[in-house]
């Protein structure tokens, strides 16, 4: 019967999946139960490491290192320098580039010089400001700005180019230039960062790590205890929040628990201070963007040239693929026939720079939309229109990296829909006549699209295992490669093996992501963790299911046609077992009940050195219809009416997708509008706390918050039951917020496109306005 069945198909009956279930952990999140590493409890004697750092200099040459009082402060067990470290002294995931401790130079402000060992966590804080660091200064290089004078680059320069731009320019009837500046962003994970470190026989090292990436944690405590990866387990339960700031940035701390654990031979633990964690942890990159576009008379795009300078601080770290992906979304929706889209990753003094939702892609989002809205200003026609006119269609569908946008279509059809619902022309005409009659507030609207490449642009990432165990009593035992980082993708991974099985989901144990039990797994990042692991997960359990059909059909003298799996039993004819008879059976039969699937996405050909071949397996789509009030006088903005159409394919699980559209979404317009980061002009973080730092709280969700799923034919790629990705993408939602503030200050001055930077706080609103009002065409 099951074979016959497609679950690809929506009329199939399905008990779990497409099903709105809460998060596993729901229940234990909000009652304080579910257990984070700062939760577990301790082994007697743990002892807790605090990083030691120099708040002199930015950047310099160590000259001294005085740490005796550090060392005879009261509870101190040890003081670890970079003399400690058994191994390699580095922790970055492929360069080689970013030292665990300091050696002879400090690198930038925050940079861990020593850690201190202590009795407890406050004894050590207390010693570790003890410390006497003498540092030669260097003028560091802090801005994009100035990396580009001195030349400073953590990366050679890439590009894509398509037809030939300058040809398009030439011929393009009219071309606009400018510039933007794209500011960073903070994770602010409410967990922060944490280890901890247990000593094993014979040298071997667990290391519990709040980590979207379990595999290079047992990698990089190999690594810097000189050990062979197998003397080395990695396991993670849960992350209060990663949002791409534990996939490379877990390292540096599991290291440090690790190679202190080594050398006291107890068990060691760190959780970074707030601030600590908030100065020496890379960041969304900033950007500072040159762009160029010819156009028709119409506004239709002939050319572009595209210049994304950004700074990735001190080390590469994730800087490759981030700054590839920002190229890859330079398009935004729209069609460029020619095209030079240019990228520099510039080496500064600073943190060093990581991955965060959206990986680049959503910096390189605006800029595409900073060009329409130009290109709208200056023909003073709607965006909106603007925006369509270049959207992707059946002949203008080639991306500036040669992949086709076979979906335009759902493109197309979303954002109709979306423009019907929101209402966007008849509240175009309001915003126009509220405009007219308001001097001091003003009103901005904006309709903006989400497309999104959905895989590892790193080839070899595209891949995942996954364990699955049945045992006798009928329960099962799930494990995989990817990790939970608050996402639901345990939950929607246990879904789709509680179908597979036809149990009820409480059969279906979810159980920690550990390294010794699927090994040699990617990172939980790139919105991939369910296409990859559930897909994995899947097979397994297809696999046991398969061998139970083959033992049972020999049993029973049936074909596989008369055996179901459903309603938490095992049809066999017209007879009925429950699993755990039918477990017991096949052990006894002696059929091994035991599966590791594996899974790699199809279709991926990508050649970055050449830039051909194919980088997505397929797109995830959305748009975002903001509307919102400025006050002239003061800079305040308010998001009045937000309404969001997005594509999940048939989703999974309609509540955690909601969730993450709506996670996502506020998280967007807090980097677009109050996340800002500041360094001096030495180059210390200022913005190092929550009161300086300013992330969106509930009262800033908006006003009128419409949020739906986008209903189609599902996932035209081959993905667990036709679902598409939804981690990252529903981050760039929020260029409507920003698009929707550009569109209020630009009523100011009709003609002069607005130089607004992100985010757009209060501060850069009012400068913003008062530009406009310099510059009025009268
Ligand atoms: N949602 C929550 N609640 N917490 C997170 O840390 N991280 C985001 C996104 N959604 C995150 C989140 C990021 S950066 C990614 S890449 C995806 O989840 C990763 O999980 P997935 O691949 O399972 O979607
Ligand atoms: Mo997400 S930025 O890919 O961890």
């Amino acid at each position: 019967m099951t074979a016959q069945l497609d679950p690809n198909d929506l009329t199939t009956p399905l008990k779990h999946v497409r099903k709105a279930l809460p998060h596993d952990s729901a229940a234990k999140h909000v009652s304080g139960k579910a257990t984070y590493i700062d939760d577990m409890v301790e082994p007697v004697g743990t002892l807790h490491v605090v990083p030691g750092w120099s708040r002199q200099a930015v950047r310099g040459r160590i000259l001294a290192m005085d740490l005796d009082e550090v060392q005879a402060s009261p509870g101190v067990v040890a003081v670890l320098t970079a003399k400690d470290v058994p191994g390699k002294n580095d922790c970055s995931s492929a360069f080689g580039d970013d030292p665990v401790f300091a050696e002879d130079e400090i690198l930038f402000y925050g940079q861990v010089a020593f850690a201190v060992v202590g009795e407890t966590r406050d004894l050590a804080r207390k010693a570790a400001l003890k410390a006497k660091i003498d540092i030669a200064p260097i003028t560091p290089i802090l801005t994009a700005e100035d990396a580009v004078d001195a030349d400073t680059t953590v990366l050679p320069d890439y590009q894509f180019r398509r037809g030939s731009p300058e040809t398009g320019m030439n011929a393009a009837e009219e071309i606009l230039t400018g510039s933007m500046k794209i500011g960073g962003q903070e994770h602010f994970y409410l967990e922060g960062q944490v280890a901890m470190a247990q000593p094993q026989e014979d040298g071997g090292m667990l290391v519990y790590s709040s980590t979207q990436h379990p595999t290079e944690i047992q990698h990089t405590v190999a690594k810097v205890l000189g050990v062979p990866d197998a003397a080395v387990t990695a396991e993670v339960r849960r992350m209060g929040g990663g949002f791409g700031g534990k996939e490379s940035q877990a390292n540096q701390w599991a290291a440090l628990a690790s190679v202190a654990a080594s050398h006291t031979g107890r068990t060691c633990k760190i959780r970074l201070d707030r601030d600590d964690d908030m100065i020496m942890t890379g960041k969304r990159h900033d950007f500072k963007v040159n762009w160029q576009v010819g156009h028709d008379s119409e506004g239709r795009i002939r050319a572009v040239d595209m210049e994304f300078l950004a700074r990735c601080g001190y080390s590469v770290d994730l800087s490759l693929g981030v700054n590839d992906r920002t190229l890859f979304h330079a398009d935004s929706s729209y069609f460029y026939p020619d095209a030079l889209i240019r990228s520099r990753r510039l080496r500064t003094d600073t943190c060093s720079n990581t991955a965060f939702r959206g990986f680049g892609g959503p910096q390189g989002m605006l800029a595409a939309e900073r060009m329409i809205d130009a290109i709208a200003i200056s023909l003073d026609k709607d965006p909106l229109e603007i925006r369509k006119l270049n959207f992707y269609d059946g002949e203008r569908n080639l991306t500036p990296f040669g992949m086709p946008v076979e979906e335009f279509q759902v493109m197309h059809d979303l954002i109709a829909q979306l423009e019907e619902s929101s209402d966007y022309w008849a509240r175009r005409d309001d915003v126009r006549f509220f405009n007219e009659n308001n001097a001091v507030l003003k009103k901005g609207l904006a309709l903006t699209p989400v497309k999104f490449g959905i895989s590892f642009t790193l080839k070899h990432l595209n891949q995942a295992g996954a364990l699955v165990h049945l045992y006798t009593d009928g329960s099962i035992h799930l494990n995989h490669g990817g990790t939970e980082m608050g996402q639901g993708l345990y939950q929607k991974v246990a879904q789709v093996v509680a179908e597979e099985f036809g149990v009820s989901l409480n059969k279906v144990r979810i159980t920690a992501t550990n390294t010794s039990k699927v090994p040699n797994t990617g990172p939980t990042a790139a919105s991939s963790g369910t296409d990859l692991n559930a897909m994995a997960a899947k097979l397994a359990a297809k696999e046991i299911k398969n061998r139970l059909i083959t033992f049972l059909c020999e049993l029973h003298q049936c074909g596989p046609e008369a055996i179901f799996f459903g309603d938490n039993k095992v049809v066999v004819g017209d007879q009925s077992f429950a699993l755990s008879e039918v477990a017991k059976l096949a052990h006894m039969a002696r059929i091994q009940l035991s599966h590791a699937g594996y899974y790699a996405t199809p279709g991926i050909t990508w050649e970055r050195e050449s830039a051909t071949g194919r980088p997505f397996y397929y797109f995830a789509f959305g748009g975002a219809c903001a509307e919102v009030t400025i006050d002239t006088m003061t800079g305040e903005m308010t998001v009045d009416r937000v309404d969001i159409l997005h594509d999940v394919g048939h989703s999974l699980n309609p509540a955690i997708d909601l969730g993450q559209i709506e996670g996502g979404f506020v998280q967007g317009m807090g980097w677009l509008t109050t996340e800002e980061l500041v360094w001096d002009e030495e180059g210390r973080l200022r913005t190092h706390a929550p009161s300086t730092y300013k992330i969106p709280t509930a009262s800033d969700i908006p006003e009128e918050f419409n949020v739906r799923l986008y209903e189609g034919s599902g996932n035209p790629q081959a993905t667990v039951y036709r679902s598409k990705a939804v981690g990252e993408p529903p981050v760039m939602l929020a260029n409507a917020v920003f698009c929707a503030i550009n569109d209020a200050v630009a009523s100011l001055s009709p003609g002069v496109v607005p130089n607004l930077d992100a985010p757009a706080t209060p501060e850069a609103i009012m400068k913003a306005v008062q530009d406009m009002r310099r510059r009025k065409i009268s």
